[in-house]
């Protein structure tokens, strides 16, 4: 049990109220700060876990709260805000919950009221839209041409100022999201010139196959896309971009029905809810050509594969007809129970597991074995090495403890090629882990796959507060070069992303007449 073995776990998911804005003292950092890590590490996630008095029932329910903690000179600036939502803005205004989430969360009502929701849904069909579900963009945060990004699956992004985290509202991207929807997560192609910004939305339909929507951005938002429909696809979280290729996996654990969206409709139930194995829908990888696929012709291609589901990819590439990747799988237990309110499915029951896949896309066959121990979810890897060979190494949120499952206290540094695996045991329940190359992409060469830094964010449960740790990432087993102490506690995150973009100015040097200042009172002391 989580609480046995890590009391306090829970407090992590604590609702914050203040948006805050300073220094980190140099007091509160134990180690150092490498002067070669520049930049901003932008992560999003649930500030809150109750609206006005309604607890919510699943974190992925709670409003986004953006953390910038940035990086100058060795020195660190830690910023916080909410993104203003209109269901946010909207609720602040009637002092309680108006919006249903996707995750089960909803007003008390009484029998008149649900009676008046059961009529008008009948006169006006499931598809109506009676009510809208709460947009929190809370999953992923990311800054890419000139604009921070909050995203939520279900609905547009909202942008925000980089240089003060505040909203300036919905983004539909100059008009390229038709489907009014973009998923959380994005890949960068550094195979092309300049380099592109990759990105999808889905959106599922009661009558139709889905429509997904793949786009490639430059850093001007210029925009190459493409459109399919493709029949047994209801859901996607995130996608494997190979340099000819988008990779979703079709998971039998998301259905789309009549009745379930009556069910959602009356509030009986909600997608998150129902998100449970059906072992009548396929699992499957779908290949999805990209514009410059050297064929004009070529067709979307899909694979059978054992039935589990995917919500996170890791490394991988293709050679020939062959494509060899990692992802997270859960298995046929799977749900998105809010376990021991600390973790986001049920993963005492149906931890991840790494697994490695082997994709002929000739004769369209599928082998995957799982390839580590540990419990893990959020892979993140090189963001400049996705597709290719060179890039090898995921680093895992995970519980490589005996017995465990949850909490999530360790990083796992996994290797494609198995030669190197590393653990760092956390004193705290970490999130994510984030890569910070050293330096920038641009002096990367093909054989620096781990030359930067692994950001973590830690809760310390004994003291409920947070930290941000560096790794050296050649050097996880060797524990934190800098931990870099919050005094009070954010709640876990989501998804992050690293720029190496900053938007504080440096704090001044000293100048000599504060040097003689200091030196002088230091002597009277
Ligand atoms: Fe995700």
């Amino acid at each position: 049990m989580a609480e046995e073995t890590l009391p306090g776990a829970r407090r992590g998911w604590k609702s914050i109220e203040e948006e805050t804005d300073y220094w980190i003292p140099e007091a509160d950092v134990i180690g150092k700060i490498p002067k070669d890590l520049h930049g901003t590490l932008l992560r999003n996630g649930p500030g809150v876990n109750s609206v006005y008095g309604t607890q919510l029932k699943h974190p992925i329910d709670g409003d986004g709260m953006v953390c910038a903690l940035s990086f100058v000179d060795g020195r660190v600036h830690f910023r916080s805000r909410f993104v203003s939502t209109q269901s946010r803005r909207d609720e602040s205004r009637a002092g309680a919950l108006i919006y249903p989430g996707q995750m089960g969360t909803r007003r008390e009502r009484g029998i008149v009221a649900l009676a008046c929701d059961a009529f008008l849904t009948f006169v006006r069909g499931p598809t109506s839209q009676m009510f809208e579900y709460r947009n929190p963009s809370n999953t992923s945060v990311f800054y890419w041409g000139g604009k921070i990004l909050t995203t939520y699956e279900t609905s547009l992004p909202h942008c925000l100022d980089p240089y003060t985290l505040t909203t300036l509202g919905p983004d539909d991207l100059g008009g390229k999201l038709r489907l009014g929807v973009m998923a959380a997560h994005f890949r960068f192609d550094t195979l092309q010139k300049p380099i592109k910004l990759c990105c999808f939305g889905i959106q599922p339909h009661l009558t139709r196959p889905a429509d997904i929507h793949f786009y490639e951005f430059d850093d001007k938002w210029n925009c190459v896309n493409v459109e399919h429909s493709v029949e047994g696809l209801n859901y996607a979280h995130d996608f494997l971009l190979l340099p000819h290729y988008y990779v979703v996996h079709m998971t039998p654990f998301v259905k789309v029905t009549m009745s379930q969206a009556w069910k959602w409709k009356l509030g009986l139930s909600s997608p998150g809810e129902d998100m449970k194995y059906y072992p009548d829908l396929p699992s499957r990888f779908v290949f999805i050509p990209r514009p410059n696929h050297p064929d004009p012709r070529a067709a979307i291609i899909s694979v059978d594969a054992d039935p589990f589901h995917i919500f996170h990819f890791g490394t991988g590439y293709q050679q020939g007809s062959d494509v060899f990747f990692t992802a997270v799988c859960l298995g046929r237990q799977f749900n998105m129970t809010f376990d021991e309110q600390i973790a986001l499915s049920n993963i005492s029951i149906a931890p991840g597991r790494v697994y490695k896949f082997h994709v002929n896309l000739s004769t369209r066959t599928c082998v995957g074995l799982q390839a580590d121990s540990a419990s893990v979810e959020f892979p993140t890897v090189n963001p400049y090495r996705h597709g290719q060979k060179s890039g090898q190494y995921s680093y895992l949120m995970a519980n490589d403890r005996k017995n465990e499952n949850l909490p999530y206290r360790d990083v796992v540094k996994f290797d494609f090629y198995g030669l190197q695996r590393q653990v760092w045991s956390s004193h705290g329940v970490i999130g994510e882990p984030v890569f910070a190359p050293r330096n920038t992409f641009v002096r990367s060469s093909s054989s620096d796959d781990d030359d930067g830094y692994v950001l973590v964010q830690l809760y310390d449960p004994a003291v409920h507060r947070t930290e941000f740790v560096v790794l050296d990432a050649r050097r996880v087993n060797d524990g934190p070069i800098a931990r870099i102490r919050l005094k009070h506690h954010i709640p876990y995150g989501f998804h992050g992303s690293f720029t190496s973009e900053c938007f504080v100015r440096p704090l001044p040097r000293p100048g000599i007449l504060d040097t003689a200042a200091t030196l002088f009172l230091s002597a009277k002391l």
